[in-house]
Formats: structure tokens, sequence, C-alpha cells
């Protein structure tokens, strides 16, 4: 193991492969990054591309299961893949917790909300029950729940698609965890309800200075609250910069494809500007070289390189990084002369 990171969170070179009996399914291949207190790192990229294995690798639950596992998480000056099960699970809660993409099976369905936020709480707080209750019924208010006090011993089928959503924020929040990763948290919300959950989100995050990690295929929904913007792609990093990077400067050709296809607000939810054309890689038989050439428009500008040799993820300028074999001075000459003005045209 190299020397313990000095981030309040840092990834090294993190590999999540299952063994399946179609071969190795590799969602997290070789992925680095580091985040400290009081920041936000949105994390994006197409449906199976490793955001939500990453996230249940950094709280360790793909440690009871077949997954191979390498590589460092550096949680708070703790290495979190060699740490046993048991340590793991007694830091999720009040060091860590997760929004989880579906509420319904992040939530007990015999068990009251209340009750399951009671729980929660009280495995970290030595606190009797109506202490933790009145807490729960606290959390429940600060979510948007009308009528907390009553709506506290209701099942979680009672609640609505939203007030799920809210209610699991409240139980994540309840500890006041210090890493709290949110995996598209919004996607089933109505837009109002989201911006809302947003808000919530990094109004405590900002009480409790936090480190917030929110995971999305919209790049739109990361666009005002994140520090930094990793996107993601057939489980590696392809791009990695602070929003404005991302936004104003981006360099990979994957990029441009998510910056086009973002919905916008003056438009029909279904219109996508310019959809990225193709489908997700295998994560079993990945394509060569460049995972992203089937779908590349540039790939045919590289020599060859795209599918003969993996890209390595290098540093353009001051801590932005991209994976991409095309020469700096083509990527941003593409940007600002072809992309840009397409998508500022259309
Ligand atoms: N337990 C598992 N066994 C085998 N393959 C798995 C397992 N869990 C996830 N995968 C595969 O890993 C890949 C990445 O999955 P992941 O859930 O991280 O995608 P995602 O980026 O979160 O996508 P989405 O946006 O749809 O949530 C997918 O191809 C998925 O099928
Ligand atoms: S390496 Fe080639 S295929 Fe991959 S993104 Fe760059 S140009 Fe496209
Ligand atoms: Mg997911």
């Amino acid at each position: 193991m190299t020397a313990p990171s000095e981030s309040f969170l840092e990834l090294r070179d993190l590999r999540i492969h299952f063994p399946t009996e179609d071969g190795l399914v590799k969602s997290v291949d070789g992925l680095s990054f580091k985040l400290d207190r009081g920041k936000t790192l949105g994390i994006v990229g197409e449906s199976g591309s490793g955001k939500s294995v990453t996230s249940l690798g950094i709280l360790g639950l793909h440690k009871d299961g077949r997954a191979k596992i390498s590589g460092e998480i550096w949680l708070d000056g703790e290495e979190l893949v060699t740490a046993s099960q048991d340590h793991v699970r007694t830091l999720r809660g009040k060091k860590m917790a997760m929004i989880f993409q579906d509420p319904l099976s992040a939530m007990h369905p015999y068990y009251s909300v209340g009750s399951q936020i009671v729980e929660a709480y009280r495995i970290h707080h030595k606190v009797g029950k109506a202490v933790a209750r009145k807490h729960a019924i606290d959390m429940l208010g600060r979510v948007g729940i009308p009528q907390p006090d009553r709506r506290v011993d209701d099942y979680p089928h009672q609640f609505s698609g939203g007030m799920r959503q809210r209610a699991m924020i409240a139980m994540a929040l309840s500890c006041d965890p210090e890493l709290l990763i949110a995996d598209e948290p919004t996607t089933a919300l109505d837009v109002t309800v989201q911006a809302q959950i947003l808000d919530l989100m990094t109004d405590l995050q900002r009480e409790f200075d936090s480190a917030l990690i929110v995971i999305t295929h919209d790049l739109g929904v990361v666009a005002e609250l994140s520090d930094d913007i990793l996107v993601m792609y057939g489980g590696k990093c392809v791009e990695y910069g602070s929003a404005e990077d991302i936004f104003y400067r981006p360099e990979h050709p994957y990029t441009w494809g998510l910056l086009g296809s973002m919905p916008r607000l003056d438009r029909e939810p279904t219109e996508r500007l310019l959809p990225i054309k193709g489908t997700p890689p295998s994560l079993i038989n990945v394509p060569p070289g460049c995972a992203f050439n089937p779908r590349c428009g540039y790939a045919g500008r590289t020599r060859g390189r795209s599918t003969s040799q993996v890209p390595e993820l290098l540093e353009t300028e001051g801590g932005h990084l991209v994976r991409c074999h095309l020469p700096r001075a083509e990527r941003r000459s593409v940007w600002e002369n072809e992309i840009k003005p397409m998508m500022e045209s259309t």
C-alpha cells in the first residue's frame, strides 16, 4: 500500500470486477479521484458506466459479494479496501451514508419510516427512543414532509415516490454523515421537487461541512452544485475537471456528447439536442483501444491509435484531465470551432 492520503476521500486505481458465467465484468476499472470536506463532486455517465458500483464500493457494500476489488479507498486517513467488513459497517451511517437510486430497495417495507430513522440514529447516538423519535420527526420536517409528527408512523408504501425519496434523504442525513453519496437522487421526481431536494442537500452539506458526491446521467443536474465533475465511461474516468472546465472547456468527445444531449429548460423534456449515437460498451468485451471508439466521430483522426491503444488519463491544464488520443490543440479547436457553435445555434 502507498502512503496514507491527505484528502478526506481518495480513491486510488479502484477496480471492482465481477466474475460471471459470461466472463469478467469490469464495472470499475482503475478509478482515482480526491474529494475534500465541504466540496461536491459530480459523477456523470450513461447507464452502465459503473457509477453505482463505485458508490457501493466506497460504502463497502461489495465486500460480502463475489466482487474482486483492488486499489485503495482512503476515508479520513483509513484505508477501506483492506479494512474488515465489520469495521466498514461501523463507518456507515455516521462517517458515510448513501441516498440510493431506488428508495424502496433502501427502506424496509415492514417497518415504519420513523422507526427506520430512529434505528439508524440510535446505532450512533446513545439516546433513548423518545429523543430519537423527536430527532426523526425533526429530520422529516427538514426534508419537507408535511405533518411530520403524524407521517413518522407511516410505512414506506404509504408515501408517494417523492416523499419516499425525501424520507430516505432524512434517514441518510440523520447522523450528519461526513461523506454523503447521492446516487441519482432525483430521477424519479418532477423538476420542482428535484430542485428542492438538491438545494436541501447543499444546505445540509454547508451546515455540516460534509463531502458530497452526486451521481447522475444528466450533466444539467450537477451543473450548479458541483465543484468538480468526473465523467465516467465504461468503468473509467474519461474527463475530470472543475465544473467550469467541463462546461466551458470540455476536451473529450464523450463529454461533448453528454453536453449536447443535456435536456434544456426551454425545450420539451424528450427533445434532446444531439443524442450520442450507439450504445454503451460491453464491460466484458470492452472495445480495444479507446472504449468510446465505436461511437466517436473523431476516432479517424488519430492515425489508428483510437482502435489499438488505450488512451491514458493525462492532465491538459491545471488539474483538468482528459483520456483521448487527439492532440490537445486539436481537441480545443474542435470544441471552439465545431461543437460549441453547433450547440449555440441549435
Ligand atoms: N453484482 C454484479 N454482478 C455483475 N455485474 C454487475 C453487478 N453489479 C453491477 N454490474 C454491472 O456493472 C455495470 C455497471 O453498473 P452500475 O450499476 O454501476 O451502472 P450505473 O452507471 O450506476 O448505471 P445507471 O445509470 O443505470 O444506474 C453494469 O454493466 C452492471 O450490469
Ligand atoms: S481516443 Fe479516439 S475514440 Fe477515444 S475519444 Fe479520443 S478520438 Fe474518440
Ligand atoms: Mg446506477
